[in-house]
């Protein structure tokens, strides 16, 4: 019998009586749950609740998605971060629909073929939406059995993870291959969790985790330190002319490709090479405020901002090196902005991405 045989049946059971009610659990369509999937790989359930309700309204199926143009797709995608997903996962909706007829493929290798699908969302999708008994490990489950095991191998290793999906797909129950992997991911989020806050005493393996017998469940799972995040200083700019300020949009290539951002340069610049920038954009500058620090961290890079409002005299010159005056209204309503620039856009009475949400649901 598999080490880990003995976890099957009182996970199921824990899972039946406390699985969370979530939006993408009502339905198992294939898209939902890869929608879902792809929205939790970086985001907490509770943040990722009213996007997916408001981007499955908005394309409710493979075919919308495929036909969504780009700058709407990213505005739906405002907020979550790692934009690169939501235009791979545009990617592969025009794979389903020229390939599989608008319908995703039933087939674990045919869905780790499309583009953004790795292992693990390739099993969750296959296993949640089609019963195909293959693993999906992210990083709850592998705390969570790590635990169990008392594994002090480092998590962060690719052939760890491989290892652990190995030991997993033996003991998927057929006919529960969905539940199976949703309810280890389920217990790592809320009962095996990281920080000194785990809940052993709700725990259904308590009976057979080897950490707890152990002791030592706050030191595991062993992850090894990431490398150290490039920092970048920047100068971020509100350029305001009568009711309207200025936004660009970024190259096709490279960090937050194709969004929309407040015109901004590399450095922390004093106000008077801020005022010859702008100048030199063809702009005549009236007055100059400098604005509070902010930081926004990325996977890779930090930036640590400063910034200036600006007020410019309105002029005909229609040469502004890409700059696009618009309704600061509008920002929120069309143009995608990436959160990074959320301390400087409550300069433009606009808000985005998360804190809308979280601003109107406290509204409510
Ligand atoms: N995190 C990743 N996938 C999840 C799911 N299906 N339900 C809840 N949390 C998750």
């Amino acid at each position: 019998m598999a080490e880990l045989e003995m976890i099957v049946k009182p996970l199921l059971s824990w899972y039946d009586g406390h699985a969370r009610v979530l939006p993408w659990r009502e339905d198992h369509s294939p898209y939902r749950v890869w929608v879902s999937e792809i929205m939790l790989q970086q985001t907490r359930v509770e943040a990722v609740k009213p996007f997916f309700e408001r981007f499955v309204k908005a394309l409710p199926d493979v075919k919308t998605l495929s036909e969504c143009p780009e700058d709407r797709l990213l505005k739906l995608w405002e907020g979550l971060g790692y934009y690169n997903r939501v235009r791979n996962m545009q990617k592969a909706a025009r794979v389903i629909m020229s390939e599989y007829g608008g319908a995703f493929p039933g087939d674990y290798d045919r869905l780790l073929s499309l583009p953004g699908i790795g292992h693990y969302t390739a099993g969750a999708i296959g296993s949640i939406a089609f019963g195909i008994r293959m693993p999906a490990v992210d990083g709850n489950v592998l705390r969570v059995l790590s635990r169990v095991k008392a594994s002090r191998e480092d998590i962060m290793k690719q052939s760890v993870k491989a290892a652990m999906e190995r030991e997993v797909k033996e003991i998927i129950p057929a006919g529960r291959a969905g539940d199976f992997n949703q309810a280890l991911i389920e217990l790592g989020a809320i009962v095996c969790v990281p920080n000194g806050k785990a809940r052993c005493r709700e725990c259904p393996l308590a009976f057979c985790c080897r950490a707890k017998a152990e002791g030592i469940i706050e030191e595991i799972p062993v992850k090894k330190a990431k490398k150290e995040r490039r920092v970048e200083a920047r100068t971020v700019l509100i350029l305001r002319e009568g009711d309207r300020v200025a936004i660009r949009k970024r190259p096709a290539k490279g960090l937050l490709a194709g969004l929309y951002e407040l015109p901004n340069m590399e450095g922390h610049l004093g106000e008077e090479e801020v005022l010859g920038q702008v100048r030199r954009w063809g702009l005549a500058p009236l007055r100059i405020l400098p604005l509070a620090g902010a930081k926004h961290i990325f996977s890779h890079v930090e930036w640590q901002m400063t910034g200036y409002a600006v007020s410019l005299e309105e002029t005909e010159d229609m040469d502004r090196d890409g700059l696009i005056f618009i309704d600061a209204k509008e920002t929120e309503e069309t143009y995608p902005i990436p959160a990074a620039f959320g301390a400087y856009a409550g300069y433009m009475d606009i808000v985005l991405g998360q804190e809308k949400y979280e601003e109107r649901q406290k509204d409510v």
